[in-house]
């Protein structure tokens, strides 16, 4: 019996989809690779899912970043516009802006938070690892999310920025009402955002009296023919810097450490591979985690300025376009394979940390904490093993990120 495309398009957005998104992902790529469909908020959005297409539409100068261009449209046909706007007046944001304002912001950044100033934080990565991992390797079991996987990289940006350590705590609070927004439960996070840009703000405002070594005193420092960033956007760069590099960095350690513990002989084979003191399978083994299941499941909106054609659909003036990472870096017309996880793989040009101009600023601390945690914890608790039923296992139904809510395991205590 033949379908039509119309009557077996799975469900989208559902908690049955959110568990496992990729059999409707697989379906969109072959039937509807560029599919217009209306998002659990009521906006209405084309969904893009081949590779080709994808790593063509993050590429594309007639995308913009800015919801404003949506919402005008938006506003003037009566349908539903990005929320996400009047988050964007607070603050300069490196996810809501274009060239040029985008390019110099970009380029001041880059300046402070170099690939150096992150491999000089190695060793205090791995220190935090092992004083997490300390926290509860007696006790012969733990959440892995709750107790390592949202509180590293939370410790690690609060230190790289130079929040002294009393205050780190308050930032693991707010951090956790954000993410639980983005669960889906509603509440605290604006309090949340508002608390973190007033903190940042004094802090950026304490330092310009007294510069030091560390992150925010480099946004405060970079100049770019002559120009400083204003302590308002110092303030949103440290802010974007913490909110686009936690909850992705929560997600590939907890998206990470449970595609490893579903694929017990490529665990086994990376396991290996440290204990001879080798790095090259984890560092591409990351990567593969990046691909398999990555954290960012959807790219941040974007908005045609212009008509254009996604694989051969045209996409309206004002309509917003999300790019499902996700189903791109399971594309079998790009990955041989694409729905098994092989942490050698080598020719592996993931769309993870997107593509273009806004590629992810962040993906070498990323790719540093993602490559201490798992071969730490792989190494000092070489007998983990799940303790729930996959099934009963809860992810976070929220649009761009894909994550687990818990990740319960028991191993033998290690004292
Ligand atoms: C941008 C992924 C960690 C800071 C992005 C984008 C992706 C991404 C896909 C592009 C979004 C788009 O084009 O719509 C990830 C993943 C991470 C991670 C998977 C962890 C595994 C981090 C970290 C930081 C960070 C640790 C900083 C501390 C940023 C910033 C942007 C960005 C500032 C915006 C860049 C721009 O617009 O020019 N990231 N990220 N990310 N990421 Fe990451």
């Amino acid at each position: 019996m033949s379908h039509t495309p119309e009557t077996t398009r799975p469900e989208l957005f559902t908690w049955e989809f959110a568990a496992d998104p990729y059999p409707a992902y697989a379906w969109l790529r072959e039937h509807a690779p560029v599919h217009r469909t209306t998002l659990p908020s009521g906006v209405e959005a084309w969904l893009v899912t081949r590779y080709a297409d994808a790593r063509q539409a993050l590429a594309d100068s007639r995308l913009s970043k800015n919801p404003a261009q949506h919402n005008a449209h938006a506003h003037r046909s009566g349908r539903v516009g990005i929320p996400g706007e009047r988050q964007a007046n607070l603050m300069t944001h490196l996810l809501n802006i274009d060239p040029p304002d985008h390019t110099r912001l970009r380029r001041l950044v880059s300046k402070a938070f170099t690939p150096r100033r992150v491999a000089e934080f190695e060793p205090r990565v791995q220190q935090l690892t092992d004083r997490l991992i300390d926290s509860f390797a007696e006790r012969g079991s733990a959440d892995l999310i709750h107790e390592f996987a949202f509180p590293l990289p939370i410790y690690a940006i609060c230190d790289l920025l130079g929040v002294p350590a009393e205050d780190q705590d308050d930032f693991r609070d707010w951090a956790g009402m954000m993410i639980r927004h983005h669960g889906g439960q509603r509440g605290g996070v604006g309090r949340a955002v508002k608390r973190m840009r007033t903190y940042l703000a004094e802090l950026i405002h304490r330092k310009r009296a007294d510069l030091g070594d560390d992150l925010i005193s480099g946004l405060i420092r970079a100049s770019d023919h002559g120009e400083h960033l204003t302590e308002n956007e110092a303030a949103a760069m440290a802010f974007i810097l913490l909110f686009a590099g936690f909850e992705t960095t929560v997600n590939l350690i907890g998206n990470g450490l449970y595609a490893l513990l579903r694929n017990p002989g490529q665990r086994s084979l990376l396991q290996e591979s440290l204990a001879r003191g080798e790095s090259g399978l984890l560092e591409t083994g990351v990567e593969e985690l990046l691909r398999y299941d990555g954290p960012v499941e959807l790219a941040t909106w974007r908005f045609a300025t212009q008509p254009l054609s996604i694989g051969g659909v045209d996409v309206p003036v004002g309509d917003p376009v999300l790019v499902v990472l996700a189903a791109a870096d399971r594309d079998p017309a790009r990955f041989a394979g694409e729905n098994t996880l092989d942490l050698a793989r080598a020719d592996n040009p993931h769309l993870g940390f997107g593509h273009g101009i806004h590629y992810c600023i962040g993906a070498p601390l990323a790719r540093l904490e993602g490559q201490r945690a798992l071969a730490t914890v792989l190494t000092r608790l070489p007998d983990l093993r799940l303790a729930a039923d996959p099934s009963e296992l809860r992810w976070r139904g929220g649009l761009i990120m894909r994550g687990l809510r818990e990740l319960p395991v028991s191993f033998t205590p290690v004292h």
